[in-house]
């Protein structure tokens, strides 16, 4: 069992197994919200069995205090307060300090936070030569984790963290320079001249503010545009075992810094089927729009196995119910995208394809509804963000997220190293033939 475990004995009493004649007693832990496991930490030495779950679908690697998900209510809760709770007032900034530290800053907490992100925000001038290496069409996610890796090298004094102190340091100079290597990333494929932070702007404006000002044209970001992407950026903030949140915590059990983990969590969220999806989603809706195919037949499509084809932004390993973040995002997009760009075809062929998918059979056996790549694509096309930025946009949305997680886990106490086992299936005992002895072809 976990030393640091904050589960406890499951009221129902331990788990019995039987193999082969005889008779094994787990323990069942249960969680804060009712969650019920069987800790198999002792099964191997037991039994000589290891179990099997390809995808983990049903195997959790650890407990965590950071996010709850109920996939069947379509609950979402960021250290036990609902995201509902996030639309209006707070910053995405609280909400990073909230899942890093565990509460709510205090004034004085989030001012001192805000004011390192803003003197961690340039990135040291020898960088900046580190994104001329790369072609004008490099994928923006490909330079995003080199450059946090990069960053690590100029920070040696922040490869260990030893107490919150360090983390806080690491943690300011992470989320602020997220931001000035995606702009710069972004200002790169366009050919244009980087633009320094303003001190004199808050999280998001100086994100777009370095993103699309022009030397002598500064770009002012509209209130309603701040607030949107405050929201994406908070919504995509955490969402427990996600594969590139697991990604940032199986790199971090080895020791390695936070800088490395979460480049490594970048490579991860890039996958079409994780965060790369809300690219596929605006691909497929550009697709439907060009006419090459209609909504109801690519529907279709992604019913038959063989196409290969998924309805992308669809389904979703956890929620079987409605994503909580697609129905918030769903919602300032309607209100949103007529204000910003008028009436943007990609959302009505959006709605069409939900409506369709919603009342077929195939979709709803499987319970598979909108998640939270569904709507956030046309919301960023609305704001101005390019596609290929969406997922960069991810990204710095879940760092604070995968920081938590990364610490969460440092700080475990009698935390070992993620090396899952295997069910070998290959050749049994061969010999080696010299080349000269085997046969031609
Ligand atoms: C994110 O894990 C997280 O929390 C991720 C995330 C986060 O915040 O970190 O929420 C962000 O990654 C959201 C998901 C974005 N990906 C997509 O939208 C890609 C399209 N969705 C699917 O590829 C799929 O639904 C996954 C990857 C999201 C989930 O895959 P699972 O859990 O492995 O489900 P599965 O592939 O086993 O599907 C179960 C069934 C299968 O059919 P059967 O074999 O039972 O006949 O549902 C079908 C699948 O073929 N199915 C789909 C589908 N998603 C599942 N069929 C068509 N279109 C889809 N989108």
């Amino acid at each position: 069992m976990n030393e640091s475990a904050n589960s406890n004995p499951s009221p129902l009493g331990p788990a019995s197994l039987t193999l082969a004649g005889h008779s094994y007693s787990l323990p069942v832990i249960e969680g804060s919200e009712g969650e019920r496991a069987i800790d198999i930490g002792s099964l191997r030495a037991q039994t000589g069995h290891i179990t099997l779950d390809p995808g983990y679908g049903n195997t959790g690697s650890c407990e965590s205090a950071i996010t709850f998900i109920d996939g069947d209510a379509g609950i979402l809760r960021y250290r036990g307060i609902p995201i509902e709770q996030f639309v209006d007032s707070p910053t995405f900034i609280e909400v990073a300090l909230l899942l890093i530290y565990g509460h709510l800053p205090s004034q004085e907490e989030y001012e001192r936070f805000s004011e390192d992100l803003t003197r961690f925000a340039n990135i040291d001038e020898g960088m900046k030569h580190q994104f001329e290496g790369f072609p004008r069409s490099a994928p923006p996610m490909a330079i995003l984790s080199a450059m946090l890796n990069a960053l690590s090298c100029y920070h040696p004094e922040l490869h260990e963290l030893e107490d919150e102190a360090e983390l806080h340091h690491a943690a300011a100079r992470l989320i602020s320079k997220i931001r000035t290597i995606a702009a710069y990333a972004f200002r790169h494929s366009r050919g244009l001249p980087y633009i320094y932070p303003d001190p004199g702007l808050r999280y998001v404006p100086n994100l777009l503010h370095m993103m699309f000002s022009l030397p002598y044209q500064q770009y002012v970001c509209p209130n309603v545009v701040r607030k949107a992407l405050n929201l994406i950026l908070m919504l995509h903030a955490d969402h427990e075992q996600n594969c590139s949140t697991s990604t940032v915590r199986m790199v971090g059990s080895s020791g390695a810094n936070l800088f490395a983990s979460c480049a490594a969590g970048v490579s991860a969220l890039w996958g079409p089927l994780h965060g790369g999806a809300n690219v596929a989603v605006l691909e497929m809706l550009e697709q439907i729009h060009r006419g090459n195919i209609t909504p109801e037949d690519y529907v279709k499509l992604a019913k038959e196995k063989e196409s290969k084809v998924r309805l992308m932004g669809f389904g979703h390993r956890v929620y079987k119910n409605f994503d909580p973040r697609a129905l918030m995002l769903q919602k300032v997009a309607e209100e949103l995208v007529p204000m910003l760009s008028g009436n943007d075809p990609l959302l009505d062929i959006a709605r069409r394809l939900e409506d369709i998918a919603r009342s077929d059979p195939y979709f709803i056996e499987r319970n598979l509804y909108p998640n939270v790549d569904f709507y956030s694509g046309i919301l960023l096309r609305a704001i101005g963000i390019p596609t290929n930025m969406f997922t960069v946009i991810f990204a710095i949305g879940r760092l604070p997220g995968w920081i938590a997680h990364w610490w969460e886990q440092n700080q475990t106490v009698g935390g070992r190293i993620a090396r899952p086992r295997q069910i070998y299936t290959g050749p049994t005992l061969s010999d080696y033939i010299p080349i000269e002895e085997r046969g031609q072809g």
